[in-house]
Parts: structure tokens; C-alpha cells; sequence
């Protein structure tokens, strides 16, 4: 029986998260503009990164925010950043990893976390949506903003 487990993004797995390959199409949802802009902002100490590893080896990585004193919304308890390698996708690492997120969230007293993406053919949308995301407004970029409520 495979297993999955969450570990803290270290020195010894950094390198492996870096070299996650994505499916044909897909580059461009990675980071949506509006995280891009606000990254340069955001203090280090209210990241919440994680690898998921499939029997030991780093199958996907997941990045959040928590920092209520955003004076954005949508980057107070956010999901910053998700991505699965292409041959484990369609396999529930996602789906983990969400999970995993949403039960940190819970712990500290989120009500509501959210996500950004980006509209489009090989884009997460359908995933976010199947986890339970619901559609709550755009970014100026034009970015769907999601939302669960917890
Ligand atoms: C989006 C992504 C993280 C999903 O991870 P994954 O491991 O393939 O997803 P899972 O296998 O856990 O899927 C979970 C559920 O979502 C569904 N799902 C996944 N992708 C879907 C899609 N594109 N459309 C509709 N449903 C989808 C699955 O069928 C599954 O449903 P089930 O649990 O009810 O059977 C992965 O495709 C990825 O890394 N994409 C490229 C990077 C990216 O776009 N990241 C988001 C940036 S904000």
C-alpha cells in the first residue's frame, strides 16, 4: 500500500520540489500574476510550505499564507502555491495536500481559506472546484478568486 506524508520544505528536498514536472500546457498557471506581485511584499516567517512524499520520494509541494494582518482578503489565509509532478497527478496527492492545508488552516482558527487561478483549458479550476472552492470574486488581473469556508 503506498503512502502519502506531508514534510516541512527543507534544505534536502528543495531540490527535488524544483525539479516537479508539469504536464504540456500547464507552466502558466503556476504562479498568477497577483502572487507574483505580492510575493515581493510578503515577510518569509507567514509561509506554510510543504512536500507531499509518495513512500519517501517528493511527489508534489504546497505553499500557503497565513498573515491576518493583510489588508487584502484573499491573502489573509491563502493557498499560495500547488503543484503535483505530472505522472502522480490524477492520483489524490492534490486532494492530500488541500486536506493537509485546510486542517493547519482549522487549527488556527481560519475561517475561510482561499485561492487565486487562473481561467483556462489546462488550468486547476475543475480541481479547485471538486475540493470545494467556490468562485467569489476576481483580481484586477482578472484571476478568479476562491474561497471555502471552514
Ligand atoms: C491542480 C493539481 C495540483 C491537481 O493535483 P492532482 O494531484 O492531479 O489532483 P487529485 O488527483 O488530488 O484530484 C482531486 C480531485 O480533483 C479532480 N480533478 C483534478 N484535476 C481536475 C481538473 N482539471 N478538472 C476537474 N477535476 C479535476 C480529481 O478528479 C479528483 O476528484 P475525486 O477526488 O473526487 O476523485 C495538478 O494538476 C497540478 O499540479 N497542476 C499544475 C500546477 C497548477 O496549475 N497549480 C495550481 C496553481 S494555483
Amino acid at each position: 500500500m503506498s503512502e502519502l506524508r506531508l514534510e516541512e520544505l527543507s534544505a534536502a528536498t528543495i531540490v527535488a520540489v524544483n525539479s516537479l514536472g508539469l504536464k504540456p500546457g500547464q507552466e502558466q498557471f503556476i504562479t498568477p500574476v497577483s502572487y507574483a506581485a505580492a510575493a515581493a511584499v510578503t515577510p518569509a516567517h507567514t509561509a506554510w510550505q510543504r512536500v507531499v512524499l509518495l513512500d519517501g520520494r517528493v511527489v508534489g509541494f504546497v505553499h500557503a499564507n497565513f498573515d491576518p494582518e493583510s489588508t487584502q482578503e484573499e491573502f489573509r489565509a491563502a493557498l499560495w502555491r500547488i503543484n503535483v509532478d505530472a505522472e502522480s497527478q490524477g492520483t489524490g496527492v492534490g486532494r492530500f495536500a488541500v486536506e493537509a492545508l485546510i486542517e493547519e488552516a482549522r487549527n488556527r482558527d481560519v475561517e475561510r481559506l482561499t485561492v487565486l487561478w487562473e481561467r483556462g483549458e489546462e488550468g486547476p479550476e475543475g480541481f479547485f472546484l471538486r475540493l470545494g472552492f467556490e468562485p467569489i470574486g476576481e483580481t484586477p488581473y482578472g484571476e478568479v478568486i476562491g474561497a471555502i469556508a471552514l
